[in-house]
């Protein structure tokens, strides 16, 4: 499927974009701290890391889990994945695939699942949701951060003024598909999909870029070759120029200050209903 199609890739990706994320991906690593803290994980979980990227949270996870724990970090991009087995260990292993299809896991397989920055690139949420809950164990625990379309990221924002300015205003939906989810339709799909005890909250996070370049490598590394995708060459030069000159509106002492916003949700697979012989006691 081509990117003009305004549908997310993931046939974009390159070697450079994965090692550049490699590099600057520590921005999603400090709030996938934030993400898997209420997740409470402890020494002997099992955990599955879904759309795991390069690793680096994996890795942390592996960490609280300990030798008697197991990660598992799964992602379709190849190039990300053969990064991220060279952290690979005797607790933490790495597989390409998809939130659609976990079939290679049994049910019950995971006491914790957690995606960081990932349920907007997918556009099959219901069937993701419903796999992840059939891998949890009863009980088990999910946790998710997801871009919420009535609070975009202020780069974002600034990138679609820059399509206007470039005099391309017509293609401003363009910019960047990502397919984020609100607060009332994320209850709906976990809710359907079979979750309990679902709350969650919008954090603002503040991003210090060195500079437009940097920025943009890091926007083009995480979008995984989606970023101003449907553009052709010119028009992207236009888009980047008139970009940058926005961005000063952002300069603080060390560089360009952004605000990224992100809804945090947690929910629980409900424990499994009492056997007749434990209700008759
Ligand atoms: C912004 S990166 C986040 C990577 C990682 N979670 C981290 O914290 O650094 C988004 C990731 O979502 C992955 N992704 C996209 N579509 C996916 C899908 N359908 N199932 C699982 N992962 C997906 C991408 O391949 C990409 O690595």
């Amino acid at each position: 499927m081509s990117q003009l199609d305004g549908v997310i890739s993931l046939a974009q990706d390159t070697p450079e974009l994965a090692q550049a994320y490699e590099q600057a991906g520590v921005l999603q690593f400090h709030h996938g701290k934030f993400l898997i803290g209420p997740l409470a994980l402890q020494a002997g979980d099992h955990v599955l890391d879904i759309g795991a990227g390069t690793g680096r949270l994996a890795e942390f996870a592996a960490g609280l889990v300990g030798p008697s724990g197991r990660v598992i970090g799964i992602d379709p991009l190849e190039y990300r994945i053969a990064i991220a087995r060279l952290r690979q260990s005797a607790t933490l292993s790495f597989e390409t695939g998809r939130a659609e299809d976990l079939s290679r896991f049994d049910d019950g397989a995971f006491d914790a699942v957690y995606l960081n920055s990932v349920l907007h690139w997918i556009e099959d949420k219901g069937q993701a949701l419903k796999e992840i809950q059939r891998v949890l164990k009863p009980g088990g625990r999910l946790g998710l951060n997801v871009q919420d379309p009535a609070k975009p990221h202020e780069s974002r924002a600034l990138l679609r003024t820059a399509i206007q300015e470039a005099g391309l205003g017509d293609r401003r939906a363009e910019s960047h598909p990502v397919l984020g989810v609100g607060d009332d339709d994320l209850r709906r799909l976990l809710t359907e999909a079979g979750f309990a005890e679902y709350r969650s909250d919008l954090r603002s996070l503040v991003e210090v870029h060195r500079d437009a370049d940097s920025l943009l490598r890091w926007s083009e590394a995480s979008a995984f070759g989606n970023f101003l995708g449907g553009f052709s060459e010119t028009e992207r030069a236009a888009v980047r120029l008139a970009f940058t000159g926005l961005l000063e509106t952002k300069r603080v002492a060390d560089g360009l200050r952004l605000e990224r916003y992100l809804r945090f949700a947690f929910a629980r697979k409900p424990n499994a209903r009492p056997g007749r012989a434990a209700r008759s006691n």
